[in-house]
């Protein structure tokens, strides 16, 4: 489980010792390993948070709220590490996190993912993850080393979910072999337990049979609030200028986003698809798509407007409303505008919420259906918070 190769083993007649030979260079962490199974009441386990934007910041912030509680239940949580996108720090002892802005400030270590996960091997530490809390492709690309040197992973980045179906595949198996956890509840629906559920579903024998949804927070937001009073590209501007919508709006209003959440539950349900095999519906205009972003692209968009109403207008005909929903069905994914009758759960959402029903085998009547914000750093920290309790459960005594 700890990777540390035993090249002889032997056991005294009295069954009072055992004595093996290891490599010298993995004394260190054997010796701590051996100390923790023996001696340690409480679980231990070492984070390094790469990330302190607004998910990482808040996950410290919880973490340091929750130790007390955490501590009390047999679970000693310690930060060793933390990186931004200039800088990382480490230290084993913990970094105290009522400091820990003037302990990543002060520290002259450069950020190279590879570095830092050569350093973290250094350390010895027995049970330890690394938190991406970055979308970062550089951070993924080292997903593999941060794996040889012996840590978990547990993260709100989607890249590592939508590599190219042959890397996604290499780096399952390095987790595999490797005995090395990936928690990615964050990925989809922020804290909503959308992964954990499918997994559960799948892992007790039910057959997913249709997953559809809201599964973008903006997109959510844009069409909850489109009524006709507003032209389309009004509300977009207004979503843009109250920071609802990614700094390029493009970026929600091209659905990828959508598309991305719905290749990671597709590949979970077995599904053998790329990104490119999602069937994806964009708001962008061809000729709006290239090209850096200013404020003119609203002006530009204006010119769709009359298209969107007159959609809007179809679909009150027939008692509907217009919503951006991802879905899942006899492998294929589509994201796309559709319209649903007023009285349909997915026509009832507020805000900026996401809504995931699952159709199963066994919710063959009534979908299971999970609702609620699917963005945001208290939530979606608490999906990340939510995988380290996991881990600690999985990680032996
Ligand atoms: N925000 C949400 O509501 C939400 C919901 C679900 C999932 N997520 C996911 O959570 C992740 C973090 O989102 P966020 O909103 O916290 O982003 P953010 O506020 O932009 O923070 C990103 C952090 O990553 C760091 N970073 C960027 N590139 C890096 C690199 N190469 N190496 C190390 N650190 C790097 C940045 O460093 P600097 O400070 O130096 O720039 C910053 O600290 C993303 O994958 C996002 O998709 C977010």
């Amino acid at each position: 489980r700890h990777n540390i190769n035993i090249t002889a083993i032997a056991q005294g007649a009295s069954e009072r010792n055992i004595s093996f030979v290891i490599d010298a260079a993995q004394q260190a962490r054997a010796l701590n390993i051996i100390h923790q199974a023996f001696f340690e009441i409480r679980k231990r386990l070492s984070l390094v948070v790469i990330g302190v934007g607004n998910i990482g910041s808040t996950l410290l912030g919880q973490l340091r709220a929750q130790r007390s509680h955490l501590l009390a239940r047999g679970f000693d949580v310690t930060v060793v590490g933390l990186a931004n996108s200039k800088k990382f720090v480490l230290n084993p002892r913990g970094i105290d996190l009522a400091r820990w802005r003037q302990r990543l400030a002060a520290s002259r270590r450069r950020m190279i993912p590879q570095v830092l996960a050569r350093e973290i091997s250094k350390l010895e530490l027995t049970d330890a993850a690394i938190v991406d809390c970055t979308a970062a492709e550089s951070v993924v690309a080292a997903y593999p080393d941060f794996v040889r040197a012996n840590l978990h992973i547990i993260t709100p980045n989607k890249r590592a979910n939508v590599l190219p179906r042959s890397e996604y595949a290499a780096l399952m198996e390095l987790l595999q072999s490797r005995q090395k956890y990936f928690l990615d509840e964050a990925n989809v629906g922020a804290g909503l337990p959308i992964m954990s559920t499918i997994r559960d579903l799948i892992a007790s024998g039910d057959v997913i049979k249709r997953i559809e949804g809201i599964f973008s927070g903006t997109l959510s937001y844009l069409f909850n609030n489109f009524d006709g009073s507003v032209p389309f590209s009004a509300l977009v501007k207004d979503a843009w200028r109250r920071g609802l919508t990614e700094p390029d709006p493009r970026d929600d209003l091209s659905g990828q986003d959508v598309a991305r959440k719905l290749l990671i539950l597709a590949r979970q349900a077995g599904a053998q698809l790329d990104i490119a095999d999602v069937d994806v519906e964009t708001l962008v205009p061809p000729k709006l798509a290239g090209g850096p972003f200013s404020e003119r692209f609203f002006g530009a968009l204006a010119r769709f407007d009359d298209k969107m109403a007159a959609r809007l207008k179809r679909a009150r005909s027939h008692d509907a409303v217009l919503r951006y929903v991802g879905s899942l069905a006899g492998g294929r994914a589509r994201a796309r505008i559709q319209e649903f009758r007023w009285d349909h759960p997915i026509a009832m959402t507020k805000g900026s919420d996401n809504i995931i029903a699952f159709n199963t085998k066994r919710y063959s009547q009534t979908p299971l259906v999970i609702q609620g914000p699917g963005a945001g750093p208290d939530v979606t920290a608490m999906g990340v918070f939510s995988d380290i309790l996991k881990l600690l459960h999985y990680l032996p005594h």
